[in-house]
């Protein structure tokens, strides 16, 4: 089967960059939109698009005439007679999808597909309404569909396979990545961007540390794009917030995804982020203002020091120490400032465990490594002098440090354990494989990598040790690791190896 013809129905947004995209691929796309004059409308932004491109020189003159000439805007459905594919981006309504649909296809006879663009509708609820649901499927796209690189291709329960590959191979020609996802809640990307979220919240809940600390040591120091709470602002929380609440919903109150009370008082307030100019921060013509970081304190070399041997950065830690010519001490009870460091635990319990005096204690995030950006974590009795003089230390070779409450798993122990757990739970149900989950996570959420390969990176066994530590300590289910990571750290497989074949 193959697609030559595209129709776009709504010329909004998301439906002109579907224009746009296989315009420039080579198809001939018919526009069509309920308010008369929006195709039109439509189709001259793409047009002028393409005319600053040939401006710039990434068209030839005729490159950039043929794809204009390959646009039409339609003024009635019936135009769309004749197109092989019919991809629909009107607003978010079952009723009006299903109407639609239930039209185009008498219009398109039987060998047309009819895909949706829809972001939370179930794709099987939309095809329910037609009589060949076996040829209607989800295409998701991301705003902007130029530039976002990627696709959902969603297999509804009576989608025929051949609907998906076409739908693949018109994606894939078009320069974009399809990915293969089952029409679940939030389909793939959406569903795995949960981890960021709701652990981000929940940080912020459990006042371990403040909106901005969280997202500069996402950026700063595991090299996200963005934090969860500049995405939530860019998005808008009061979109995310239904995003949140409705994929919570439509999982069945699945704990790993159970929203935060903090973000209801702050819709409600108008909070909404970049678009009302007040979020988790504040803009000014949309630039985020910073706020006033709290300044290093000084080298307290009076001081001394004992560094846990069995801190995973003992040397690092040590030669620290001997850079703020600080005394190193033999034993935990000679010492004026305790560093400790561990994984899925907290200070309190450390200390507890160890037999160590919490209220000279400190624990620095193994996580990742000491190069960029430092996490110094305290008890909730750790002295402001031990504080200090750790903080000062560890600021050493001019790196930033950002001070947090007691936490299990400190900041991106908990966050980027919560983020491979739940593309591991993906993989478990079979809502996509392996590669389409790395790729989609990658370009659909700008991840620096994909979750799993980020698992591989830490290690499976220490991303089970975390969930295990971050579940045992807080007895909050939405810690439990996913059977899928806990199997393949039991046989010692990669997170990124597929499934085996079976004869
Ligand atoms: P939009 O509001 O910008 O555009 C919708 C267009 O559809 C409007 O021009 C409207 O006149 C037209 N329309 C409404 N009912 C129609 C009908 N019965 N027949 C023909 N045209 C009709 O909306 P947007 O943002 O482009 O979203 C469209 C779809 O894409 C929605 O299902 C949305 O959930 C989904 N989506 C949106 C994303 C976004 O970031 N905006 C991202 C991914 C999916």
């Amino acid at each position: 089967m193959s697609i030559q013809r595209i129709a776009v129905i709504g010329a909004g947004t998301m439906g002109r960059g579907i224009v746009q995209l296989f315009a420039q691929a080579g198809y001939s796309v018919r526009c069509y939109d309920a308010v008369e004059g929006a195709a039109q409308k439509a189709i001259e932004f793409v047009r002028e698009l393409i005319e600053r491109a040939v401006a710039k020189q990434r068209y030839s003159p005729d490159e950039g005439a043929a794809i204009i000439a390959r646009m039409s805007a339609c003024l009635q459905l019936e135009e769309l007679v004749g197109c092989d594919l019919a991809i629909e981006a009107v607003v978010e309504n079952l009723e009006v999808k299903r109407e639609l649909f239930r039209r185009l296809e008498a219009l398109l006879g039987e060998k047309a597909i009819l895909a949706s663009n829809t972001s939370s509708l179930m794709i099987a609820e939309i095809a329910a309404g037609c009589s060949r649901p076996q040829r209607v499927a989800g295409l998701h796209f991301f705003n902007p569909v130029p530039l976002m690189k990627v696709a959902e291709v969603i297999a509804a329960v009576r989608t025929e396979p051949a609907v998906i590959s076409a739908l693949t191979t018109a994606v894939e020609a078009a320069g974009h990545r399809a990915v293969v996802a089952a029409d679940q809640p939030g389909f793939l990307v959406n569903h795995a961007g949960r981890g960021l979220y709701t652990e981000g919240l929940r940080i912020l809940e459990e006042q371990v540390a403040s909106a901005e600390d969280v997202d500069t040591l996402m950026r700063e120091a595991a090299g996200f794009r963005m934090g969860p709470f500049e995405l939530l602002d860019l998005t808008g929380l009061d979109v995310s917030g239904k995003v949140m609440e409705s994929i919570y919903q439509q999982f069945y109150q699945e704990p790993r995804f159970r929203p935060s009370p903090l973000v209801a008082p702050r819709i409600a307030a108008g909070l909404y982020g970049r678009k009302t100019s007040e979020g988790w921060y504040r803009y000014t013509d949309n630039q985020k203002q910073a706020n006033e970081r709290t300044g290093v304190p000084a080298i307290n070399a009076e001081l001394s020091v004992w560094v846990d041997p069995a801190a995973s950065d003992y040397e690092r830690l040590q030669g620290l120490v001997l850079e703020a010519a600080m005394e190193s001490a033999a034993s935990p009870a000679a010492a004026d400032v305790l560093v400790v460091q561990f994984w899925g635990n907290d200070l309190a319990r450390y200390c507890a465990e160890q037999g160590l005096d919490a209220s000279r204690a400190v624990a620095v995030d193994p996580l990742p490594g000491l190069d960029r950006r430092r996490t110094l974590m305290l008890s909730s009795i750790t002295r402001a002098v031990v504080r200090d003089a750790a903080w000062a230390m560890l600021a050493g070779q001019d790196v930033p440090v950002t001070v947090i409450n007691d936490s299990v798993g400190f900041v991106l122990q908990r966050v980027l354990a919560s983020i491979v757990n739940i593309a591991a739970d993906i993989a478990q149900r079979g809502i996509a494989s392996v590669a389409d989950i790395e790729d989609a996570v990658r370009l659909g959420l700008g991840y620096p990598r994909g979750p799993l390969s980020l698992g591989d990176a830490l290690g499976g066994q220490r991303v089970l040790t975390i969930l295990q530590g971050l579940h045992r300590l807080t007895g909050d289910p939405r810690y439990r690791p996913s059977p899928w990571l806990a199997r393949r750290v039991a046989l010692g497989q990669s997170l990124l190896s597929e499934e085996a074949a079976r004869q």
